[in-house]
This record gives C-alpha cells, structure tokens and sequence, in this order.
C-alpha cells in the first residue's frame, strides 16, 4: 500500500493509520523517574535486568542507563502476539543463560495487556530459585488484564488500542519511533 497525505502528525505503518500519544520527551522523563526508583530499591544489590525480546530492548536499553549502580542485563525472547490481536499461545522461543538461582531480578516488559505472557515467564522464573522479583513495564493496559500478574512499576496505563513506537511494532514496523502512537480506529 502506498502511503497516502495525512495529518503531519499521523503515522502510517503498512495500511494503518497511528497518532501520537507519549511524545519522546515524556517518555524519557518516565523512564528516568523509574530508574532513579530502581536505584534506589536496588541500592548495592546489583540486580539482573530481564528483557524481553523484542518489544522491551529500547526501554530496558533506556532504564539500565537510568540506573545508578552495578547491574546486569539478560534476554529472552517470548511470543504471543501476531499482528493487533494476542494469539493466545505463549511461547519461549529463546532461553535465559544465565543462573537466576539467589539472584535479584527485574523483570523488564514493553507492555502487559492480558498480562498471559508475564504470567507464564513469571511462573518459570520463580521455579530458579531467585532471591526476589520485580515487575516493571513500560505501558499497561488495564482493561485488557485477564491473568493475576503482579506489576510493581508501569510507565503509563493506557487505554485498550493497539499502540506502537519505542520499542513496539505493528508487523516489524515502527519499533524505532522515539515516542509512542495509538492507532485510529
Ligand atoms: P499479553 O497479552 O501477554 O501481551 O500481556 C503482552 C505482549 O503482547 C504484545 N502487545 C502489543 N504489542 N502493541 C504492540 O506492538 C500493543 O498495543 C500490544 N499489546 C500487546 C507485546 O509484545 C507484549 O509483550
Ligand atoms: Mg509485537
């Protein structure tokens, strides 16, 4: 599909139509507010990010810089979503390497919508033995939740509409935009 004039503002992404929502400098007041909330937290612990991939890498790339102290960061790349709507299915498709036995960790999520995929990579984190775990997404999506996760830090919550930017896509496309844009329906 082509792309097509529209409002200055707008984004189009294949043959969807995106507006703004979190402009790149409120996103990146948020994410500095978190990591300095982090710091504290995990003041002298030396903590273990988990990203997971892909969606969260440009928000756990910003909140460990946001952190003031030693940390280490781990991926995994988990999936549920094709295109706009959730496939019901989680799946690992690649695993941690590291040893989470008596470790701190801080679960790091690009957005919790039913909150399925939290729920199960919750389940098998507890199942190694860490010393503790912390949940932290960059949007929420209240609505939507179907599954008892526990979230112990969002961004922002926002309402239930397919959103993109900073680290989120629609078909591949948009996970390099600065800020955040909602889809118009
Ligand atoms: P669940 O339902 O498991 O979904 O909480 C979390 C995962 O689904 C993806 N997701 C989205 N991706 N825009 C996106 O680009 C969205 O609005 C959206 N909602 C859910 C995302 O990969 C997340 O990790
Ligand atoms: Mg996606």
């Amino acid at each position: 599909m082509q792309p097509y004039a529209h409002p200055s503002d707008h984004i189009q992404l294949h043959d969807l139509l995106f507006v703004p929502l979190f402009s790149e400098a409120k996103v990146r007041e948020r994410v500095r507010e978190l990591g300095a909330t982090l710091s504290q937290q995990y003041h002298n612990k030396t903590p273990l990010f988990i990203s997971i991939l892909s969606g969260a890498f440009v928000f756990a790339s910003d909140l460990m810089r946001d952190f003031d102290g030693n940390c280490e960061v781990g991926f995994v790349k988990l999936s549920s979503y094709t295109g706009t709507q959730s496939s019901g299915r989680v799946q690992t498709v690649m695993g941690l390497e590291k040893d989470l036995k008596d470790r701190h960790l801080i679960v790091v999520e690009d957005i919790v919508d039913t909150g399925r995929t939290l729920h199960f990579f919750l389940d098998h984190l507890r199942s190694q033995g860490p010393a503790s775990i912390c949940t932290v997404t960059f949007l929420r999506k209240p609505e939507a939740l179907a599954f008892p996760v526990q979230v112990d830090h969002a961004g922002f919550d926002i309402e239930n509409r397919f959103v993109v930017g900073y680290g989120l896509d629609y078909e591949g496309l948009g996970r390099n935009l600065p800020g955040v844009y909602q889809l118009i329906e």
